[in-house]
């Protein structure tokens, strides 16, 4: 097993490896007063690890509940979160208590928002069991809900108490899903470890996945130890994802979120390189890396389509936005652009 100390309002431990899930109950006792412990898990992945961590937090002492929703990104809205917070109040929970949240980045993200909000605030563990929630979602305390009007809308700061991350759960997830959060593992070599780009390159990502949670995590932490509330480097995060959610918004987000980041990493590498920030190299790389992982690189929507969606995205503030630009396999940069030459970025991108 792995441990990765996190440093930011509060400090936590991530916890990597085989069988980690066994280790909840007493990783719990160690860090709260808690008597009762709600486990949050969706319909897909309780009936695979519910009972047994249900088990584990009862053997530790732990009066402990589930509360399960159906899976999807629709259950990431109010009447879930609220539902939640209802079962909550039913079982008398304290702001002493604490909730697990066992699950993808749906899980994760409502879990984390109630946990931030139920009686001010009460304690929450990150059991994440995808490949995005292991590098991604369960780390560094960005929690959420969606509304009406768009992904994230509600949401706030709030740093778990711990991470478990049993990477023998990614063994029953869905090959759509193992693929997904390859494309956000791609976007951690590309934005800051072009060493790391090359094992991805060149390796058998299934043959390591231990080592690459530990390398994401370890490099979310870093960026989050220096910006946790989302100011300046934080935002290279978010590389490839602002053509990315919008190809996604197109679809009425019927597009998974990895094929939309990776069709946005591809699109964006290839507006870099048009307009001089990269070179042909670079977009080759960025090619043959998702051709490698069966990803999807060209955005199947139009410029005007992509605009619309784009320029409703929360992340754009003001008339100016900030797009993540590939200079190099290993590194971007936050570069500030008026939200008119936007076109002109799709269109060197190959966007018709
Ligand atoms: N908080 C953050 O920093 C952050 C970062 C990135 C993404 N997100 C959010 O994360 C969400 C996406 O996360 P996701 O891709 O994990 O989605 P998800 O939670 O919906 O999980 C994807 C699917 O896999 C199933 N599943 C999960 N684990 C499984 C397992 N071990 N075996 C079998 N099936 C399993 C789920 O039931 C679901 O059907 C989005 O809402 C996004 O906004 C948040
Ligand atoms: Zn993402």
């Amino acid at each position: 097993m792995k441990k990765i100390h996190v440093t930011a309002s509060t400090e936590y431990d991530i916890s990597i490896g085989s069988g980690v899930l066994d280790e909840l109950g007493r990783e719990l006792k160690g860090l709260t007063k808690a008597k009762t412990v709600v486990l949050v898990s969706d319909s897909n992945v309780f009936p695979l690890y519910g009972e047994r961590c249900l088990k584990n937090l009862k053997e530790s002492g732990f009066d402990a509940k589930s509360f399960v929703f159906k899976a999807g990104e629709a259950s990431k809205c109010m009447k879930t979160y609220e539902e939640l917070l209802e079962f909550l109040c039913e079982n008398r929970l304290t702001r002493s208590d604490a909730l697990v949240a066992l699950g993808g980045g749906v899980t994760g993200d409502m879990t984390g928002f109630a946990a931030a909000t139920y009686q001010r605030g009460i304690a929450y563990v990150q059991v994440p069991t995808t490949l995005l929630a292991a590098v991604d979602s369960s780390v560094g305390g960005k929690t959420a809900i969606d509304l009406k009007a768009g992904k994230n809308q509600v949401g706030c700061f709030y740093q778990p108490v711990a991470v478990l991350c049993d990477t023998d759960t990614l063994d029953t997830l869905p090959e759509s899903e193992f693929r997904c959060g390859m494309a956000e593992v791609i976007k951690y070599g590309m934005l800051g470890n072009a060493r790391f780009f090359s094992e991805l390159l060149e390796k058998d990502a299934k043959a390591m996945i231990g080592h690459i949670i530990e390398v994401c995590v370890t490099m979310k932490r870093d960026i989050v130890q220096r910006d946790e509330f989302d100011k300046g480097e934080r935002m290279l995060l978010n590389f490839g994802h602002t053509f990315g959610h919008a190809a996604e918004k197109c679809s009425g987000f019927s597009m998974l979120h990895g094929e939309g980041v990776a069709m946005g990493m591809a699109t964006i590498t290839k507006a870099a390189c048009k307009l001089g920030f990269c070179d042909e190299t670079t977009v080759e790389f960025m090619d043959k890396i998702l051709d490698k992982y069966g990803l999807p690189k060209t955005i199947p929507y139009g410029v005007d389509e992509l605009l619309d969606a784009a320029l409703a995205d929360k992340k754009i503030a003001g008339s100016e936005i900030n797009l993540i630009v590939p200079v190099k396999v290993g590194r971007c940069e936050i570069e500030k652009v008026p939200s008119t030459a936007l076109s002109d970025w799709l269109k060197a991108g190959g966007v018709k």
